[in-house]
């Protein structure tokens, strides 16, 4: 059988038709053959050189060794030895030095900043504000001090965390354990609440039952006391929360914020970081 010709071009036509337009049996193009081949064999060359097949157990891996994960972990190798230097740096030089040392100063902080991203975020919030039981930590207001140790014990070993060396302080849940009727905590919320804004009414019963049940902690003047973890009642920085509901539910109840410890997590250097970038934030003593 003789192919039918296009009768305007003399083609050759394939024999298709669609609604009486014909298909002319043009060769391809010279150019699209050829990028056609060299992709052929730019594939073929790949599957040699490159991990490519997978296999039962695993896949081919290719004639030049090629590994994604292998580079990762070179470049995490290389960072760690750029950082190794300074890391020893950092372990042997006491915290207050770190911080006047403009050098491990900058290397402290972007380091405790990604740990800090990782490790207490969830709790704190990603710029350190914290929130309601979770302590801002930009602010000057410290339950346990904010110097530089207070700071790194409050991290190495916690509080309320059940190590050993935790920072403790326990209110009593006054009127859950019937030290205080509910009357009587009702009395000393409005005193408190008075006291938050600098006008509590002195010689008063409620005053008189605040020196009894409080003062021990947080102080006859109510500004609390860093070595019990007592937060200054005078200022207004609620942990917990300021309306009366919120005060009366701290004193019946007692509240207890838990934070973990970090000594067994953390390596030593990444908690003097932690502490430095924490001390660096705004409200550090
Ligand atoms: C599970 C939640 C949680 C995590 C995670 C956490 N914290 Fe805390 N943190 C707390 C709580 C709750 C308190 C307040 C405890 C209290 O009521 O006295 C606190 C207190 C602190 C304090 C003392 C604040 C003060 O005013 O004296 C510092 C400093 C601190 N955290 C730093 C960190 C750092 C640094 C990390 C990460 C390594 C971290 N925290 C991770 C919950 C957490
Ligand atoms: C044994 C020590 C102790 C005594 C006594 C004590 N407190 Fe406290 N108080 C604390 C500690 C510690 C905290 C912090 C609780 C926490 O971090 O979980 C606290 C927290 C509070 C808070 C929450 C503050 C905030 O920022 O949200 C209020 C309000 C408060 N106390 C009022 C009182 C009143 C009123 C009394 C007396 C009836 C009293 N406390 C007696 C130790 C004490």
């Amino acid at each position: 059988m003789t192919a039918e010709r296009d009768p305007q071009t003399g083609i050759e036509t394939t024999g298709h038709s669609w609604d009486g337009i014909k298909e002319l049996n043009n060769p391809l193009p010279r150019w699209w053959l050829w990028v056609l081949w060299v992709t052929v064999i730019w594939a073929i060359g790949y599957w040699i050189a490159m991990p490519t097949w997978p296999t039962i157990t695993g896949f081919t891996g290719g004639l030049l060794g090629y590994s994604q994960r292998a580079v990762v972990a070179d470049e995490l190798e290389a960072a760690k030895a750029v950082h190794a230097p300074l890391n020893a740096r950092i372990l042997a030089t006491p915290l207050d030095r770190v911080r006047t040392d403009p050098e491990l100063l900058s290397f402290a902080l972007a380091g405790g900043r990604s740990a800090f991203l990782v490790n207490c975020a969830q709790c704190h919030g990603t710029g350190a504000a914290g929130g309601k039981g979770f302590p801002n930590l930009n602010d000057d207001d410290w339950l346990w001090g904010g110097t530089l140790a207070d700071i790194e014990h409050a991290i190495r070993f916690g509080v309320r965390s059940g190590h050993a060396e935790a920072r403790e302080g326990d209110m009593p849940a006054f009127v859950k354990d019937q030290l205080l009727s509910e009357a009587e905590a009702w009395q000393i919320v409005y005193y408190v609440l008075d006291l938050a804004v600098g006008a509590p009414k002195r010689d008063s019963p409620a005053a008189q039952l605040f020196a009894d049940n409080c003062a021990a902690c947080h102080g006859a003047d109510g500004k609390g006391d860093a070595k019990l973890g007592a937060p200054n009642l005078t200022d207004a920085i609620w942990l917990f929360g300021g309306d009366r509901n919120a005060i009366y539910a701290s004193v019946a109840q007692s509240r207890r914020g838990v934070m973990p410890g970090w000594q067994s997590r953390l390596d030593e250097a990444t908690i003097k970081k932690l502490a430095v970038y924490i001390h660096a934030l705004g409200g550090g003593r």
